[in-house]
């Protein structure tokens, strides 16, 4: 029998919320047709999507990165305000399409607020210059009686919008890059952002950009851009058409925040850092099937991705002293858990372990000790078009296990993903030092394949099954059935 042992006493740290944070860019149906479409009866009087909001919402989302991801490196912000009849319409290159100006940083403030979430902008370092990454942060913080500040007001936002997460451009280590610099030329040219952004407001963060979180180019970022920034960024995606590779893949964030705490804790000894740097994780998500050439993106998610999901949310939890934002990519359609059509849309697999983990998760991290049947993925197995791997790192235990209590720690959270393709396992939960349970309830993913999917024809085929429990005592026994998740919430006696 399986075992989990949870101790109170064990706590790994405080979870910071913003780990549910979100990612929207100008990339397919994301921001057209999916947050914003005009002439559209399922739109309010600002063109958001009604549907999508409501969607959206139980997301918890704190945070929400915007305009891009590639598409940033070639955006002009200035195309994107005042008038909308007399915005240019674009080429954007990122992703080879026209770009009509007509969602641009006032409709992003104005959907944070409708959302309740806190606008995280990344600025153009490709096509775009120093000047343009001030003259953003003037337009949206500035209080003096200045162009840019007066440019905002003029355009109808008395108040500053105070714009507190600034990202020091996207990815720009990749040849897929508008503007793709050399990691010595990059620290060159974002310290310089960066001290002009800070000059206008220096209440701002920034996020540097980095890569997979331990090579060449984090190391010489972090050692160049460590005393202006307070986050780096991490982009992974995984996926696999393998059952196995698929769910196992995205414990390669484990490996790239160990690797990552590391590099930041050396720079910062090195070069005497006080102020603390933590990691934005800010685009993740299973992502590997085709595109089509119309769509650009958009993939339709398995049972199997969302047990992959919720292994990333897993291990943000586990490694909560670390990794403080994270951004899902993306909101809707393109890579996301949502998909709309012009008549509605649906839920796709992976919303529903965001959803239960931002509405269930509490606020401590606790260290459990897990004892159960593992499984070690063989290299040849893993066919990904990502170059990253995880079978060095294996074996891994099959169930993957993340606990959370609450202050008064009477309530617990235990997230359990049975990554086991054909067996269910039975598994006793421990508490130490008599702690006990008295009540319970489970929230269940799971589905008769791996390979469900949900559409417009059977929007539920995998969802969420809800059971009160029947158990008590200091010793619990609970089935984690084949591929699914479970998330447990116990009170304590
Ligand atoms: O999220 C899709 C794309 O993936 C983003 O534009 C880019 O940053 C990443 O490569």
């Amino acid at each position: 029998m399986a075992k989990i042992k949870i101790d109170l006493d064990r706590k790994i740290g405080n979870v910071d919320r913003r780990i549910y944070g979100g990612f929207i860019e100008h990339l397919g149906r994301c921001i057209y047709g999916g947050i914003y479409e005009e002439d559209s009866p399922l739109s309010d009087s600002n063109n958001f999507r009604k549907d999508v909001l409501e969607a959206a919402r139980p997301l918890h989302m704190p945070l929400l990165r915007w305009p891009g991801g590639n598409f940033v490196s070639g955006y002009h912000w200035v195309d994107g305000i005042g008038p909308r009849e007399d915005r240019p319409r674009r080429i954007e290159l990122a992703w080879l399409s026209e770009e009509s100006n007509r969602f641009g940083t006032d409709e992003f403030m104005h959907y944070c607020s409708v959302l309740g979430t806190e606008p995280y902008i990344c600025v153009n370092m490709g096509t775009g210059t120093m000047d343009e990454a001030q003259a953003w942060v003037e337009y949206c913080n500035g209080t003096s009686n200045t162009y840019w500040a007066n440019l905002r007001r003029k355009n109808g936002h008395e108040e500053p919008y105070r714009v507190k997460y600034w990202g020091l451009g996207n990815e720009m280590y990749g040849r897929w890059q508008i503007g793709m610099l050399s990691a010595e030329d990059y620290v060159k040219k974002a310290r310089e952002f960066a001290k002009v952004m800070k000059w206008i407001d220096p209440s701002i963060e920034l996020v540097s950009c980095g890569q997979t979180g331990w090579t060449d180019w984090d190391r010489i970022v972090l050692e160049g851009l460590a005393p202006y920034v307070n986050y780096h960024s991490i982009h992974i995606y995984t996926g696999s058409s393998d059952y196995y590779s698929n769910v196992l893949a995205p414990h390669q964030a484990e490996r790239a925040l160990r690797n990552c705490r590391a590099m930041i804790d050396l720079v910062r000894y090195n070069q005497n850092i006080s102020h603390p740097i933590h990691v934005a994780y800010d685009e993740w998500n299973v992502w590997f099937r085709e595109r089509t050439p119309e769509s650009k993106l958009e993939e339709r998610y398995s049972l199997a991705d969302s047990l992959a999901v919720a292994t990333y949310l897993n291990i943000f939890i586990r490694y909560c002293q670390t990794v403080k934002i994270a951004n899902l990519a993306q909101l809707v359609n393109v890579i996301a858990p949502i998909f709309t059509n012009k008549e509605g849309l649906f839920l796709q697999t992976i919303y529903h372990p965001l959803r239960l983990y931002a509405e269930h998760m509490q606020d401590i991290a606790l260290d459990a000790f897990v004892d159960c049947e593992t499984y070690a993925p063989q290299a040849d197995q893993e066919t990904s078009q990502w170059p990253h791997r995880v079978a060095d790192m294996g074996p891994f235990n099959l169930l993957d296990v993340a606990v959370t209590c609450d202050a008064s720690g009477k309530e617990l959270m235990v997230s359990v993903v049975n990554r086991d393709l054909e067996k269910e396992h039975t598994t006793t939960i421990q508490l130490a030092d008599n702690a006990a349970v008295a009540s319970g309830v489970a929230y269940e993913v799971n589905g008769a394949s791996p390979d469900l999917v949900n559409s417009f024809e059977q929007p539920q085929a995998v969802g969420v099954q809800e059971h009160q429990l029947n158990l008590a005592g200091q010793d619990v026994t609970y089935t984690f059935p084949a591929h699914s998740l479970t998330v447990l919430k116990l009170q304590l006696a």
